[in-house]
């Protein structure tokens, strides 16, 4: 009999409000080793702001995120990233001057640390290193393209290969498949579900396709204006009254 996977993340009653909206409202769960989960909800539901609460560019008014047990309430974005929370953004960033393949090599870098001379020699020695990430995520032939020139599904790629460059434990995507094609968004969904099972890492994906899912998350927390309505394997979170009431009846 396997043994349970430890816990990673853990989120204790945390809460946000801007103005008079609690974006996010007294929200409680955990996340475990390798665990591959969706959190879903309208427009407007909270999911972006709970990202950035455990991400650290929201700090909450009240709560706490605790990451392999310690809290990160004094850590800073960068230090969440050194210890191993990596995120993708709504809309995709990247350097839309530089080459898939820079674009890469500066994430590299940066994942290193270092400074001056460093940062040098590591650019040149991450030009295989860079390669083999674009390979990764189906980009290979595209590494010299500008990143300005990619068609949006080939830029969430990119930013994929930019969040796996940090080599992450916990990756925070946040709709990875938006603007892509059905093809598309299964295939990219497909290589998420295989990265984060030969690295045992742990993802959490907001996503506004019911498809993707139900066919790739083995959890799913529903958010309905701030509050966690359901956490549960999917088949539960489809017979949810409450969820259909609040949301599936809704949704495409
Ligand atoms: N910086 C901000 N300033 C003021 N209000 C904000 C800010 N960010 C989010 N909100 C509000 O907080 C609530 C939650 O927004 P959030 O972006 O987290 O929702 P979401 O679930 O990510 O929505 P979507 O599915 O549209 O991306 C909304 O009412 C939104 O208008
Ligand atoms: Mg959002």
């Amino acid at each position: 009999m396997s043994s349970p996977r430890p816990q990673l993340l853990a989120i204790e009653q945390l809460q946000h409000s801007f103005g008079g909206v609690r974006a996010v409202d007294n929200v409680s769960f955990a996340l475990h080793v390798g665990e591959v989960a969706a959190l879903i909800g309208p427009n407007g539901a909270g999911k972006s702001t709970l990202f950035n609460l455990i991400d650290g560019q929201l700090v909450p008014q009240a709560g706490r995120v605790l990451f392999d047990g310690h809290s990160l309430a004094l850590c800073s974005t960068a230090e969440r990233a050194r210890r191993g929370i990596g995120r993708t953004f709504q809309v995709a960033q990247t350097f839309a001057t530089m080459t898939a393949l820079q674009n890469v090599q500066l994430a590299l870098v940066a994942a290193e640390g270092g400074a001056g001379w460093v940062r040098d020699r590591l650019w040149k020695l991450h030009i295989e290193a860079g390669h083999s990430l674009l390979g990764q995520v189906g980009l290979q032939k595209l590494a010299q393209s500008s990143a300005a020139t990619l068609a949006y599904g080939d830029v969430k790629r990119l930013e994929l290969a930019l969040a796996l460059a940090a080599r992450p434990r916990l990756l925070l995507m946040d709709e990875p498949t938006a603007g892509m094609t059905p093809d598309e968004r299964f295939a990219l969904m497909h290589l998420i579900v295989e990265v984060a099972r030969q690295n045992t890492m742990t993802v959490l994906f907001t996503e506004h396709s019911m498809d993707v899912v139900f066919g790739f998350a083995r959890r799913i927390l529903v958010l309905s204006r701030g509050r966690l309505i359901a956490d549960d394997a999917p088949d539960a979170v489809r017979a949810d009254a409450q969820v259909q009431r609040l949301y599936l009846g809704e949704a495409t």
